[in-house]
């Protein structure tokens, strides 16, 4: 039995769809199935939340295999971003370790380190830590941007392709390797066929490096707008979005934590090569976005 964490995520639909496609027997951890959509009734569920270890126990029975792709950037009501993505990892790892799982793969976004400006970084270098020491088989995924047409961050990014300019975090320098969901899926896929007997590292990023400021662009003019970009101070835009955050509580738009991940490189220096070796070429944004 395989179990996936994030199956209603960008990444782990994608994943879950070619799992239920070969037929391979999935159990989700889930915080609500209808989240799922009709994936709901080919899998098994396990309702729990990344918060809740206690409520793991009846998620991990049987199972040899963890796939851990859910997390978050923001703080969650009953967990934070540590919580979220450092501890829970850990937790789970080790809670795999307990039931004998032969393999547990992870994500971690390229870059993260212990003394990284993003508390989702830090946390993640933390778990990766142990995640590297484990007594069980591990791969950990290291992702630059993931995307797919629709996903929240792109729609978020046409919908402020409405205002006459659009801001952008500090200068929009940033720089990622953007790389299509579809496609880390497939490495995902390629990865799961072919378990390590230690500790497995891949760099999964996409065909081209774009600042930030090329990837509003490049939304938008799939979205059929052109469109000026202004960029927003880090510290003005900390301020703003800190003060909508203690206005709205769980319900504000976007966070800092989030505005943040779009201030920051995502890079790797093997480009492609990680995902060519799995058998996946990685599509080019504008091909994905239909804009080229
Ligand atoms: N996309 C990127 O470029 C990017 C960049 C940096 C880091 N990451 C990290 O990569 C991972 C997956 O990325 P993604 O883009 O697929 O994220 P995503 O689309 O936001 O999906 C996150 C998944 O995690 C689940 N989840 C969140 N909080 C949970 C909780 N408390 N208990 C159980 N499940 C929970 C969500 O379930 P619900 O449906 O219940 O919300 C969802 O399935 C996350 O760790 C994310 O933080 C991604």
């Amino acid at each position: 039995m395989l179990l996936l964490t994030g199956a209603s995520g960008l990444l782990g639909e994608a994943v879950l769809r070619r799992l239920l496609a070969r037929g391979v027997p999935v159990r989700c951890l889930v915080r609500d199935p209808r989240r799922l959509g009709s994936h709901r009734v080919r899998v098994q569920l396990a309702i729990g939340d990344l918060a809740d270890p206690a409520g793991w126990r009846n998620a991990l029975r049987g199972v040899d295999t963890v796939v851990h792709l859910a997390g978050g950037a923001r703080d969650q009501p009953r967990a934070t971003v540590e919580e979220l993505n450092g501890l829970a990892a850990w937790r789970l790892l080790r809670a795999a370790e307990r039931v004998g799982a032969r393999h547990f793969l992870w994500l971690t976004p390229l870059g993260a380190a212990p003394t990284h400006p993003m508390r989702l970084h830090r946390a993640k270098a933390l778990a990766g830590a142990a995640v590297a020491a484990a007594p069980i088989p591990t791969t950990t995924v290291a992702h630059s941007l993931l995307y797919s047409p629709g996903d929240r961050h792109l729609r978020w990014l046409e919908r402020l392709g409405l205002l006459p300019a659009v801001p952008l975090v500090g200068r929009g320098g940033a720089r990622t390797q953007p790389l299509w969901a579809e496609d880390a899926a497939d490495c995902v896929l390629a990865l799961l066929d072919a378990p390590p007997d230690g500790h497995a590292r891949v760099e999964l990023a996409g065909p081209e490096i774009v600042t930030q400021r090329e990837f509003v662009r490049l939304v938008l003019r799939a979205a059929g707008r052109r469109r000026r970009t202004v960029p927003v101070p880090l510290a003005a835009l900390r301020a703003g979005l800190r003060g909508e955050e203690a206005l709205a509580g769980p319900t504000a738009l976007v966070t800092w934590d989030e505005a943040q991940l779009l201030s920051v490189d995502m890079l790797s220096a093997r480009g492609t090569a990680d995902a060519e070796a799995l058998g996946v070429r990685p599509r080019r944004l504008a091909a994905v976005l239909g804009s080229g």
